[in-house]
């Protein structure tokens, strides 16, 4: 219906119907053939958003003609008379994509608000192709144009954003893509309005253009059936005009599997099939097969490992054998030059940080990290909790907070379904207790669920203490997870120092496994005291000393992700000697130090890897 009220609005003269919805996102949409966007695109700083809204604040891009906006990439039309045009990308600056705006002109550090991006491309469109433009992340609401005409609004700052641009591209071969960017923070957006990360605006992720036969495999899921290593299961989805009724090949020749299926009336074709041979992937081994997806003109190949997740009482079995998460949480940010990481360099280097400390889990705080970022932990050997930033005090009654929230977790499930690393999906972090909210976060778990039944659910649950050291973890939210995780800052936030919090003792009210979301505390690296002087790197590690002896007397205890890998930027971190905009936390500095810290968890980890992998 929509789409038939934009294309009358279109034909009686007003604002240019937007483009067909964005279609099911493409999987492994880096895996095409793709025309890269990355490099260096102009902008423009549009505080007062002049390049959106006329001088009564009507949007151009809403008026009879639809024109007017910055979108238009207007240029005068002769040098004689020219008309009156108040920018000019191509005389404008350049910001390098992929990176926020933030980090790459001292001028825009604290800029909140828009910027506009434009970028020409040569890509004369051939018969019988079809073109998207993607985005891997903008951050946070985009308006996204193609040629002067607008293909769509997104809002979420940390999913892909794709548009089918076949029928928009201009025969010439030459086009220009502009991007309305604003990271203006908002109470009914998510993440709210608080939170304890920087506000990175901008394209942040790779841009390409990716370029598909007429009808192709635009989505599938190839994986284990639950808890069953025997048994592959999953489907396969063509897009396209010749989508029914197709044979589609699944080959996975190393493990001597090759089956054709048949889509049905929709394009799509499940199966279930015997899988004996299959090595399957854990961190000690992480088995990637080379899945080939092949159906008329369009073949694709996916680099997939095969692993069962479960829980069964307080264990979590991985591939059927109980295991401990020894892992970190960590910020999609380089400390070095501090930022959004700009490409696999920068993610590499934080997952080998990781590796370094004797992990074999991450958690890839608090939002959806890059696609790179999970198919890197599938090749390293990394268990992944990836989480949606429905963080702190969430808008919990607004029905399109909700249906936002719910739409970042579709598409962070989308992204990382065929991802054996990713065990565990996150619907929100610290939220406060109270009935809406309990509502709004057993919504987000029955959706995953319905999304994927085959990894585990999680939250970081709220927790309170009692007169006798007690702390209790009987959060509502907890019936509905699989994991009991929760954040407690023992020592840092509350009960007194380092040597002092060995009297805490745990009262976890469900029988399943824990695994404790966070703990921490800052340290300036280089700056040295007693275990008792705040803020010195011996504080930070009689802390780790002392949580580790607290946390080991709870029986259930099956992980943890200590806060936090490395320094990040946070702008409630002002303290001018000890934090300069920066959250201390890590257990590796903004400039890659190791404090005392990083080896007192590093030593545990290795006691853990003896104790349950005999390493
Ligand atoms: C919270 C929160 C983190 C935050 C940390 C801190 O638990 O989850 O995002 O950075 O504590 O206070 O350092």
């Amino acid at each position: 219906m929509k789409r038939l009220l934009a294309a009358l609005l279109c034909a009686a003269g007003f604002a240019a119907a937007p483009a067909a919805p964005a279609q099911t996102l493409i999987q492994h949409a880096p895996g095409r053939q793709v025309l890269s966007l990355n490099g260096r695109w102009n902008y423009i700083i549009d505080p007062y958003e002049n390049g959106f809204y006329d001088y009564r604040r009507m949007a151009f891009d809403q008026s009879k003609t639809g024109k007017g906006g910055y979108y238009d990439n207007a240029k005068p039309s002769s040098r004689q008379e020219p008309e009156l045009i108040e920018y000019d990308f191509d005389q404008s600056a350049g910001l390098m994509v992929p990176g926020d705006w933030n980090s790459q002109d001292p001028k825009l550090l604290y800029y909140e608000g828009t910027i506009w991006y434009k970028k020409s491309f040569s890509l004369k469109p051939a018969a019988g192709k079809r073109y998207f433009l993607y985005f891997g992340a903008i951050n946070y609401e985009a308006h996204i144009y193609l040629n002067g005409k607008k293909l769509g609004m997104h809002k979420g700052g940390f999913t892909p954003i794709q548009y089918d641009i076949t029928s928009q591209l201009n025969a010439t071969g030459d086009n220009f893509v502009v991007v309305k960017a604003d990271n203006t923070r908002h109470a009914e957006e998510v993440p709210t309005i608080n939170t304890d990360w920087w506000n990175y605006g901008g394209i942040t992720r790779d841009v390409f253009v990716a370029e598909a036969p007429e009808t192709f495999v635009v989505d599938y899921k190839v994986q284990l059936a639950k808890n069953d290593p025997t048994r592959l299961a999953g489907y396969v989805q063509l897009d396209g005009p010749a989508k029914a009724n197709q044979a589609v090949t699944l080959n996975i020749a190393e493990a001597g599997i090759k089956q054709t299926l048949k889509t049905d009336a929709d394009g799509r074709a499940t199966f279930s099939l015997p899988a004996k041979k299959l090595k399957l992937w854990s961190p000690q081994s992480p088995k990637l097969y080379a899945v080939r997806l092949s159906s008329g003109a369009d073949a694709v190949t996916d680099n997939i490992g095969f692993r069962t997740i479960q829980t069964k009482g307080q264990d979590i079995l991985l591939n059927g054998k109980s295991i401990f998460m020894r892992g970190i949480s960590m910020h999609d940010e380089n400390p070095l030059i501090p930022g959004r990481a700009r490409g696999e360099g920068d993610l590499r280097m934080l997952l080998t940080w990781a590796k370094e400390l004797g992990c074999n889990y991450v958690r890839l705080a608090h939002y959806p990290h890059n696609e790179a970022m999970l198919k890197l932990a599938d090749e390293m050997g990394l268990l992944v909790w990836a989480e949606v930033p429905v963080y702190w005090t969430i808008a919990w009654e607004n029905p399109a907070t909700y249906q936002n929230a719910e739409a970042q977790l579709s598409d962070l499930i989308s992204m990382g379904k065929n991802r054996a690393s990713v065990v565990v999906w996150s619907v929100g972090n610290e939220t406060p207790l109270g009935d809406p909210r309990l509502k709004f976060m057993t919504s987000l778990v029955t959706k995953a669920r319905s999304l994927d039944d085959t990894r585990l659910i999680a939250a970081a649950l709220e927790l309170h203490r009692t007169p006798d050291n007690v702390v209790h973890v009987d959060d509502a939210l907890g019936e509905s997870l699989d994991l009991t995780s929760f954040n407690e800052y023992a020592g840092w936030y509350w009960g007194g120092s380092p040597s002092e919090i060995t009297k805490y003792t745990f009262d976890i009210k469900y029988n399943k496994p824990v695994v404790i979301s966070e703990f921490g505390g800052d340290a300036l690296a280089g700056y040295h005291g007693d275990a008792e002087t705040r803020w010195s790197e011996e504080y930070q590690e009689a802390l780790y000393v002392n949580q580790l002896k607290m946390l080991s007397t709870i029986k259930g205890l099956r992980g943890m992700t200590p806060w936090i890998l490395a320094d990040f930027r946070a702008t409630r971190r002002q303290h001018p000697v000890y934090q300069n905009g920066f959250n201390r936390k890590g257990l590796i500095s903004s400039t890659g130090v190791k404090k005392k810290a990083f080896y007192v968890l590093q030593d545990y980890y290795r006691q853990m890897a003896t104790k349950y992998d005999g390493k």
